[in-house]
C-alpha cells in the first residue's frame, strides 16, 4: 500500500517553533512527530511513502533518507514554490498507479486507515474522506453526507448558522489513481477548496469515512501542548513510550535527579536531564534530553525542547520551550507563552498568555511583569 504524506507547509501558526524546523519535525514524546506517522502507517500495511517536501526539506530528508531505518521506503518530491495540497499530489503522479492515502503532515491520529480502505472498496468509492466530529466546525472544513455516507456537499469554515453536522475532514484521504487528472500540473491546487467539489460537479463518487478515534491537528502551540497532555494522560501511552521506568515517570539514560526533587508523573525526561534540589515537575510534561533545572525550580503541564536550561526558582507552567533556551533565576513563564530555540529569559520576568519570545532573542532582566 502507498502513502502520499503532505509536508511542505509553512507551520505558520506553530511559529516560533517552526522557525528552525519544519511541523512534521516538531518533537512530540521527543521524537519528531512524523516518526510516529511512520509507525502507524508501518502499523497499517504501508510500506511506500511519499513526501511532499516545500519548506525546509533538507531536514526531513536528512533525518529520514530513504526510509530503511524506519522499516519503509521513501521517496521525495520536492516543489519549488507552493503547489497546495492537491497540486503536491499531482506532482507524484508517475509513481501512483493503485489506491493511495494522502495525510495532512500535521494531524496526530488512530483513525483505522485498514476500515477505511475496506470502507472505500465496498462502496466502490473514487474517493474517500476520513471525517472526524469536532466542537468547533466554523474553523475546519465541513462535510455534508447522505445517510449511505455519499458527500453531497463541503462548506469550508462555515458560519455557526451554516453549521448543518459536526463532522469535518480530518485531512486523510483514500484515492483512486485516475482522480489525479483533474489537478492541473505545476499549479497551486488544494483539495477541500478545488478537486472535491470539482468531484462532486462531475458526479463521481466521494464518500465520507466517519471515524470516532483520536484525532488533533497539531498546527498551534495550544494544540502542541494538548496532544502532548492527551498522549500522556492516555491508556495508550505505554505501547508509544514502553513500560515506565516508575509509576507514570519514564526516564532517560543518565539522569541525575537530586534526593529532594520532586517528580509527579505523568512525566517523560529524556537522556541526561538534571533535577536540583527541591525542584519540581508535575506531569503531563516533557523534558527534552540535557535539560538542566536549577534549585526550587517548577515545571507543570509544559514541554521543553532539548538542552533547555532553568536558574533557581523558576515557575514554568503551559508552555513549550525551545531547543537550548535558558530561563534566568526566578522567571515565571506561565499559562501559554513559547520561547524560541536558544532564546534567553533574563531573570525575574514575569511572562504569560500568548507572549512569544523569538529563536535567539534575549529579554533583559527585570523587562516585563505581569
Ligand atoms: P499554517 O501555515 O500554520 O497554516 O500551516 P501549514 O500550511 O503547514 O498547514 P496547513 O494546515 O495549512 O496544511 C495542511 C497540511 O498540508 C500540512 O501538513 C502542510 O504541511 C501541508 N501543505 C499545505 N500546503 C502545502 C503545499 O503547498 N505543499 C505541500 N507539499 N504540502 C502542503
Amino acid at each position: 500500500m502507498k502513502a502520499v504524506i503532505l509536508v511542505g507547509g509553512e507551520g505558520t501558526r506553530l511559529r516560533p517553533l517552526t522557525c528552525n524546523i519544519p511541523k512534521p519535525m516538531v518533537p512530540i514524546l521527543n521524537r519528531p512527530f512524523l516518526e510516529h506517522v511512520v509507525e502507524y502507517l508501518r502499523g497499517h500495511g504501508v510500506r511506500e511513502l511519499f513526501l511532499a517536501l516545500c519548506y525546509m526539506p533538507d531536514k526531513i530528508q536528512k533525518h529520514f533518507g530513504d526510509g530503511r531505518g524506519f522499516g519503509i521506503s521513501i521517496t521525495y518530491a520536492m516543489e519549488e514554490s507552493p503547489l497546495g495540497t492537491a497540486g503536491a499530489v499531482k506532482n507524484l503522479e508517475e509513481h501512483l498507479n493503485d489506491t493511495f492515502f494522502v495525510l495532512n503532515g500535521d494531524t496526530f491520529t488512530d483513525l483505522d486507515l485498514s476500515a477505511m480502505l475496506a470502507f472505500h472498496k465496498q462502496r466502490k468509492a473514487r474517493a474517500t474522506i476520513a471525517v472526524t466530529p469536532v466542537e468547533n466546525p466554523t474553523v475546519y472544513g465541513v462535510v455534508e453526507t447522505n445517510s449511505q455516507g455519499e458527500v453531497h456537499r463541503f462548506v469550508e469554515k462555515p458560519s455557526w448558522e451554516a453549521v448543518t453536522t459536526n463532522m469535518v475532514n480530518a485531512g486523510c484521504y483514500l484515492l483512486e489513481p485516475e482522480l489525479l487528472q483533474h489537478i492541473p500540473p505545476r499549479t497551486y491546487f488544494m483539495f477541500e477548496y478545488g478537486l472535491f467539489p470539482a468531484l462532486l460537479k462531475l458526479g463521481t463518487p466521494l464518500y465520507a469515512y466517519p471515524s470516532r478515534g483520536y484525532w488533533i491537528d497539531i498546527g498551534t502551540p495550544q494544540k502542541y501542548l494538548q496532544v502532548h497532555k492527551d498522549l500522556l494522560l492516555s491508556k495508550a501511552i505505554a505501547k508509544i513510550l514502553g513500560e515506565p521506568t516508575h509509576k507514570t515517570v519514564w526516564l532517560g539514560e543518565g539522569c541525575q535527579i537530586h534526593s529532594t526533587a520532586e517528580v509527579s508523573g505523568p512525566v517523560l525526561l529524556g537522556e541526561g536531564c538534571v533535577l536540583g534540589p527541591r525542584s519540581r515537575i508535575k506531569g503531563p510534561a516533557v523534558l527534552g534530553p540535557g535539560c538542566i533545572m536549577g534549585e526550587s525550580s517548577s515545571v507543570e503541564e509544559a514541554v521543553l525542547w532539548r538542552g533547555v536550561r532553568i536558574g533557581k526558582g523558576v515557575n514554568i507552567r503551559k508552555c513549550v520551550v525551545g531547543e537550548n533556551a535558558s530561563i534566568g533565576d526566578s522567571a515565571w513563564i506561565i499559562e501559554g507563552p513559547v520561547i524560541g530555540d536558544n532564546a534567553s529569559v533574563g531573570s525575574g520576568n514575569k511572562l504569560k498568555n500568548d507572549f512569544i519570545l523569538w529563536p535567539g532573542k534575549t529579554l533583559k532582566p527585570d523587562s516585563i511583569s505581569f
